[in-house]
């Protein structure tokens, strides 16, 4: 089956995810079976990278189909979540005569959806939005309602809960990804099989050369099971007060190195890798997972092209200081996900610090040696 729809489950909140290749053509249906008259206005936010490849397809298609539609192109990249652009956008809109009953479509990655989705949540005291996720990582942003922007002093601080309308996913606008990204989304795809699901992890292993293609059958089934998973967890804590948090399976690493290198060597998929490995190899040295855990982790990352190996220029003690700042350790105990087996992680407190640091400090060795 070329298209798939699942369905994420929030009671009067739940929405369809739409994932499939040519999808752009039908994203009008998909408006229409969501029940958008085409006298709503349609306000499309994307990034000056998007734009040229897919803006005029989706407006001439929404405007062919009956519906009234403005458009606003802010700069690509992390900085279009920043204040200014947020005004910027917010100015575009009302400029544009969005009303109560208008709809924002968010067209991008992970940036446009949050950008999008803070500005639908908040222009007017909310409106309806729809996330046209042109991004492999844009699966994770897809599922959970959180959209924000950040403030100088931190990342996403500046946010809500808004769950989105629908979710219209083209599997053919990740073939003008660049590869880079690509990899970055498969570390979450990755971390969704990682977190609960065994069977996914063996099929994303046995299937590496046609997922690294981006053949849509299996791009397809990958994203649908990646949200699966996501949608499961967020369905059981919506507005994240304990189980959500295995879904930062290697994030408390992978924040360290992201804000240690400037948010500029590495990229968060990246980072998260790394972080995913040492998580496993840190389960391993405290008995919690089984011998072969972390190597098996590993093997699968550096498939899909994703680094492993210790950030050279960096101090394990200087990760470990970020760490603790990020995470509410209580008197030099740490709280971490960490993987029990393939497809079973745990939230585990009271981890020694000096266990972690040793764990950083051999995976430098081994990257040096
Ligand atoms: N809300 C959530 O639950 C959640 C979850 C995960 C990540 N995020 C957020 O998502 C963001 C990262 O998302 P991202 O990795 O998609 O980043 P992104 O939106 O910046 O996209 C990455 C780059 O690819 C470009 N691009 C996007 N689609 C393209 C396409 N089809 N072809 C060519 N280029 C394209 C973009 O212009 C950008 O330069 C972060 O800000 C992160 O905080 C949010
Ligand atoms: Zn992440």
């Amino acid at each position: 089956m070329e298209q798939r729809t699942l369905q994420v489950d929030l009671a009067e909140r739940s929405y369809p995810i739409h994932i499939g290749p040519g999808l752009l053509k039908e994203v009008p249906d998909f408006l229409q079976a969501a029940g958008v008259e085409r006298s709503r206005k349609l306000f499309v936010l994307t990034d000056e990278n998007v734009a040229p490849l897919y803006l005029d397809t989706v407006c001439s298609t929404l405007a062919a189909a009956g519906y009234p539609v403005a458009s606003c192109v802010v700069e690509a990249g992390e900085q279009a979540k920043r204040l200014a652009v947020y005004e910027q956008v917010m100015t575009a809109a009302i400029e544009a005569g969005l009303d109560r009953k208008s709809l924002l479509l968010a067209l991008g990655g992970g940036v446009i959806g949050d950008l999008g989705g803070f500005v639908a949540a908040t222009y007017m005291r909310g409106i309806a939005f729809v996330q046209v996720p042109t991004t492999l990582l844009a699966h994770d942003s897809s599922v959970g309602g959180k959209v924000a922007i950040n403030h100088p002093l931190g990342k996403n601080l500046i946010g809500a809960f808004h769950q989105p309308l629908a979710v219209i996913y083209d599997t053919d606008t990740l073939h003008s990804l660049p590869k880079r990204e690509v990899s970055a989304g498969f570390a979450e795809v990755i971390k969704h099989g990682l977190i609960s699901d065994e069977n996914f992890v063996t099929w994303l292993e046995n299937h590496v050369d046609r997922l690294k293609a981006l053949d849509s059958l299996f791009i397809s089934e990958a994203i649908e099971r990646g949200c699966a998973v996501k949608a499961r967890v967020v369905a059981q804590d919506e507005t994240e007060q304990g189980l959500r948090a295995i879904l930062n399976l290697g994030h408390t690493f992978g924040h360290a190195f992201e804000a240690l290198l400037d948010y500029a060597k590495l990229n968060h998929g990246e980072a998260i890798s790394i972080g995913m490995g040492l998580a496993a190899e840190l389960a391993e040295r405290m008995e919690l997972a089984p011998n072969g855990t972390a190597r098996r982790i590993k093997t699968l990352l550096q498939s899909f092209d994703l680094p492993v190996s210790w950030p050279g220029s960096l101090s394990p003690r200087d990760v470990l200081d970020v760490m603790r700042r990020d995470k509410k350790s209580v008197a030099g105990k740490l709280v971490l996900v960490l993987p029990r087996a393939i497809g079973r992680v745990e939230i585990v407190k009271n981890i020694e610090e000096s266990l972690v640091l040793q764990v950083m400090q051999d995976a430098r060795e081994e990257q040096t040696t």
